[in-house]
């Protein structure tokens, strides 16, 4: 489907790029504190965390990190069919076997995508396996997940904005901010 930018579609913003910075560091804290120097794989669900992910390594310069990305299907898109199928799009070109896995998502909403990767990731034997999401909206939880590191609560609305999208639209906004018209699920 096309990428509509029409700003008409933006609503109310609900996290500024101030507030998302600081959860940003604030989480990076942690990580820092929990890992205590030791190296982490830390793995961007893409599309969404794109922004999330390169800000949060930003915010780790000074820790051993390696970055790798794994794409799975989002409602977002209308990719995702029937309830509760996630598909994998590309998988890691790193072994994650003996590594302290980071798993990195952009917002936490039914739990599905989550559940379904850290099913996947620990079935291939890590070290550890964490979970850090910058949103968490648990209005609708549809699967029991436990999310190490959250950096917000968000409202139980569509978001866009810093790398959440509506038909691939708006990924680029630096802020985080409601869909005027949400989009049916
Ligand atoms: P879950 O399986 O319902 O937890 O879905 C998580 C994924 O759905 C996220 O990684 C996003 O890609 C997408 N998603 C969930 N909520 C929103 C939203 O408010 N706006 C855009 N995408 C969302």
């Amino acid at each position: 489907m096309e990428a509509t930018a029409d700003q008409g579609l933006l609503g109310e913003v609900v996290f500024s790029a101030d507030e998302i910075a600081a959860a940003v560091r604030r989480l990076a804290d942690e990580i820092r504190r929990d890992y205590s120097g030791e190296p982490i794989l830390l793995v961007g669900v893409l599309k969404g965390a794109i922004l999330f992910a390169s800000d949060l390594m930003r915010q780790l310069s000074d820790y051993p990190i390696a970055i790798d990305f794994i794409v799975v299907s989002s409602y977002g898109t209308g990719r995702r069919g029937a309830k509760g199928d996630v598909r994998l799009l590309k998988d890691l070109d790193t072994n994650p076997a003996g590594r302290n896995v980071l798993l990195v998502e952009d917002i936490v909403d039914e739990g599905l995508t989550l559940e379904y990767l850290l099913n996947n990731l620990q079935s291939r034997e890590p070290r550890s396996l964490r979970a850090c999401a910058l949103m968490d909206k648990p209005f609708h939880r549809a699967a029991k997940v436990h999310v190490d590191y959250v950096g917000m609560t968000a409202p139980d609305a569509f978001l866009v904005g810093y790398g959440l999208d509506y038909q691939e639209a708006f990924r680029n906004l630096p802020y985080i901010c409601k869909l005027s018209c949400p989009p049916n699920r």
